[in-house]
């Protein structure tokens, strides 16, 4: 392979994946499989340009892509028996896979590498890096006192280091990073902040610990000064906030702009939310959402996910009414719905409310009692919003589906329940949970035999809808023929005969 060729036509790339025609989609996915499939062989030789090359791959958001052929360059190195080099693609695998992709197995990864570089005290540099990770991904998961230690462990132990070994291990200036954890601590701060509310103290801790950062590198200048944009705007320092923005401005390339756009309508959405005008405060927090999604920063984009989350919640429990009453309902789902449909088009667009429709019709005709009904719809409804934790590339690549992809997509069954849990909608999280499972034990993620019959009906509508619409780019949909032939075979084996049978009769009607 010629990487160099490679890199050019990678680096000609001047436009996000998804407003890409499918030509140029196709293209980018059948090279970025050959750049993968090259980086395992072991009789390649070493080369700089499969590293520059995973950092574009990233920036365009294949990042699970990127972590993968920077892992397979990690064993190449390490075969090698170089270990300086080999962690140093340790570090960005783990940085890509954990923090960007979310998988769960660079999240294993991290922690074994964690426990192996302990051990020595001259890989250091490489501790405090994995550990600042280990932080953020805590950090992003709302766990806030293990993520301060894990930042705290990191600046303690980068304090001994000398900035030349930092720099040559890592390719991170020490001052910069050590901004960074700073900043990272500083975050937490703020998250509380939002969700606590207005603490004169814990801003005057974070304004103190927010350092000035030089403006040499882009990336941690904007990082630290969204932080403290956001915290004066949130301490009614606006016009300081508006001094940081109008700074900002000069900031050119794509994705940071669309970055700091994001943390502006997080600002207004929040300052509409003080005021009292609660639309106008979810369709800003909604904006922040949707604009997150194309920085291909899953930090950014967990926190204005989270950030909306929370404000609906607060805005949902100020009605006395309950969570279930009519006009609740449909605004709650409504603006979930467009959540979804921002990030994954398939799930979002007609998917959910399709599964949704099927299992209701299935349910009536079964005259399930009308608390079981309220349960199926939400639960039927919701079954994917899991999906919301992974990124746009993996629900929409070309080829098939890697090991390591299947085992990220499967994590959408927990972290959907996780999600409906935190909207209060417990009773029906187990639906979401169960979505994949089958009567034979053959479902993931748990492999259960054990599924009630609202389960089974949403397990029912998914996979039919699945197969009779074309979910993925190329993929060719099943005729409604073919796939009730199918269905009938699973009849005891993979769902009980009841909920078939009366699938049966609602698809007839
Ligand atoms: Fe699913
Ligand atoms: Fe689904």
């Amino acid at each position: 392979m010629d990487i160099n060729r490679f890199n050019n036509y990678l680096f000609s790339i001047d436009k996000s994946l998804r407003i890409m025609s499918d030509e140029e989609f196709l293209t980018f996915n059948k090279k970025l499989y050959s750049l993968i499939r090259f980086s395992k062989e072991k009789k390649r030789k070493e080369l700089d340009g499969i590293f520059d090359a995973t950092l574009k791959i990233k920036d365009l958001g294949a990042s699970l892509e990127a972590a993968e052929i920077l892992y397979n360059d990690y064993i190449y190195f390490l075969e090698k028996n170089d270990r300086i080099k080999a962690y140093k693609r340790a570090c960005y695998a783990i940085s890509h896979g954990v923090l960007r992709a979310g998988s769960p197995f660079f999240i294993d990864f991290m922690y074994r590498m964690i426990k192996e570089v302990e051990k020595h005290c001259k890989y250091k540099s490489f501790l405090a890096f994995f550990l600042n990770i280990e932080g953020i991904y805590n950090h992003i998961h709302f766990k806030y006192k293990k993520a301060r230690s894990s930042y705290n462990k990191a600046l303690e132990i980068i304090k001994d280091i000398s900035s030349e070994q930092f720099y040559r291990d890592t390719g991170y200036k020490k001052t910069l990073y050590i901004s960074l954890i700073k900043n990272n601590i500083s975050d937490i701060d703020l998250q509380i902040l939002y969700r606590n509310g207005y603490d004169k103290n814990l801003a005057n801790e974070i304004q103190n610990n927010i350092q000035d950062v030089p403006k040499e590198d882009e990336y941690f200048y904007i990082i630290t000064h969204l932080t403290l944009a956001e915290l004066l705007a949130f301490t009614e320092q606006k016009y300081k906030a508006d001094k940081i923005f109008a700074d900002l401005n000069r900031i050119k390339k794509p994705v940071h702009r669309k970055w700091i756009e994001s943390v502006k309508k997080r600002i207004i959405a929040n300052s509409y939310y003080l005021n009292g005008q609660y639309e106008k405060a979810l369709d800003y927090a909604m904006e922040n959402f949707s604009i997150s999604i194309k920085t291909n920063l899953i930090i950014e984009e967990k926190i204005s996910l989270n950030f909306y989350f929370n404000l609906l919640i607060k805005i949902m429990n100020r009605d006395s009414k309950s969570l279930f009453s009519y006009k609740n309902q449909k605004m709650f789902t409504d603006n979930i719905l467009r959540v979804l449909t921002d990030k994954d088009w398939y799930t979002g667009r007609d998917h959910s409310r399709e599964v949704q429709n099927l299992s209701v019709k299935i349910g009536e005709y079964m005259n399930l009692p009308s608390n079981k009904m309220a349960i199926l719809s939400l639960g039927s409804l919701f079954h994917d919003i899991g999906k919301l934790n992974i990124g746009w590339f993996t629900l929409n690549k070309v080829f098939p589906l890697s090991e390591l992809d299947w085992e990220l997509i499967r994590t959408h069954c927990a972290e959907g329940e996780k999600l409906i849990n935190r909207l209060g909608l417990d009773s029906c999280s187990y639906i979401v949970r169960d979505h994949h499972e089958r009567l034979d034990g053959s479902g993931y993620p748990n492999g259960i035999i054990n599924l009630d019959r609202l389960t089974q009906i949403t397990v029912l509508a998914d996979i039919f809808e699945a197969s009779t619409t074309p979910n993925r780019k190329y993929r060719k949909a099943k005729s409604k023929e073919t796939a009730i032939k199918e269905i009938k075979s699973f009849s005891n084996v993979l769902i009980c005969k009841e909920v078939i049978d009366t699938f049966l009769h609602v698809i007839e009607i």
